[in-house]
């Protein structure tokens, strides 16, 4: 079955990056031009997805109007003859169908996604964290997919992490498969010491089957008294196996203070308009600072 749904939980208190996100979702955190939760949309949609259903909460209605026309911005863009920018924002509110729904409490990410039970219904669907800004040559989502289309089990993004940082995420049990390709069996999240299997975490995107919602049911609130995501993972990859993929390209974190600054200056180096300036600039910071 051809892969076309997506769920973008946003719907997270962003606490590592106040006072910006007391009133601002950091999924709008602009990089550069665009708010991160664009780059999310538009890599899940270059993967084949038509469908997609963000998880946001109160306060985050500007993520809604996004990807909403605004025909007094279209029309002032067309007089004034900025036709490259009436393009550009005319063709954001028509990159996939958006949907939206409010997760009520932050009860954590594994709520989050059961949330998406009956846009889901019995079908794979892909989940990218809409914190996690991927850059790479091809989409992770779209590698994610092939993946789940050859194995027909779920796929996990994973990435090798530190020994200091392993317990702020979560470590997998894994088994070489091929390049970049691994079989899991079993995963923990946010670990103690003496609980990690691997350096290897799970990092921004999976591919999951409806099976997932029966687990994520029965799932008590774990790490940081929130349904996990990773536990109700667990159960699936302790039952039938799933596939994790050491994606290629650089992932960042918007919602911690250097990822998203990490994220803004890596686009400002590739951005067309800017980038001449922003080096030239970046020189004279690093001249100061001798
Ligand atoms: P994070 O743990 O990175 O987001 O969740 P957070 O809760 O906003 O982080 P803090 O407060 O800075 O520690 C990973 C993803 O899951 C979503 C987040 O929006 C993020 O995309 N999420 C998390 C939800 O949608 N609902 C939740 O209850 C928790």
């Amino acid at each position: 079955m051809k892969i076309t749904k997506a769920v973008i939980p946003a719907a997270g208190l962003g606490t590592r990056v106040l006072p910006a996100t007391k009133s601002m979702p950091k999924e709008m955190f602009p990089l550069v031009d665009k708010p991160a939760i664009q780059y999310i949309v538009e890599e899940a949609v270059s993967s084949g997805i038509t469908d997609i259903l963000i998880i946001t909460n109160r306060g985050k209605d500007i993520i809604e109007d996004h990807f909403d026309r605004v025909p007094e911005l279209e029309e002032n863009l067309s007089k004034t003859k900025k036709f490259e920018s009436l393009e550009c924002i005319k063709k954001i509110s028509y990159l996939a169908n958006i949907y939206f729904l409010r997760q009520k409490e932050p009860k954590g990410l594994g709520h989050a996604v059961y949330l998406a039970k009956s846009f889901v219904g019995n079908e794979p669907f892909a989940v990218l964290y809409g914190d996690d800004v991927i850059v790479s040559k091809t989409p992770v989502c779209k590698n994610m997919i092939s993946l789940f289309e050859e194995f027909q089990k779920g796929v996990i993004g994973i990435k090798k992490v530190t020994q200091d940082s392993i317990s702020k995420y979560s470590s997998v049990k894994l088994k070489q498969i091929r390049d970049r390709v691994f079989e899991c069996s079993d995963m923990i999240e946010k670990p103690s010491k003496s609980e990690v299997m691997s350096l290897y975490a799970i990092l921004g995107r999976c591919v999951l089957t409806p099976e997932i919602f029966d687990v994520l049911e029965n799932t008590s609130p774990g790490a940081g008294n929130e349904i996990q995501l990773t536990d109700a993972m667990k159960v699936l990859a302790n039952k039938n196996g799933m596939i994790g993929y050491e994606f290629d390209g650089i992932r960042y974190d918007i919602g911690s203070k250097i990822g998203a600054l990490e994220a803004s200056m890596n686009i400002a180096l590739e951005h067309p308009e800017i980038k001449d300036k922003f080096i030239e600039l970046l020189k004279k910071i690093y001249e100061n600072l001798k």
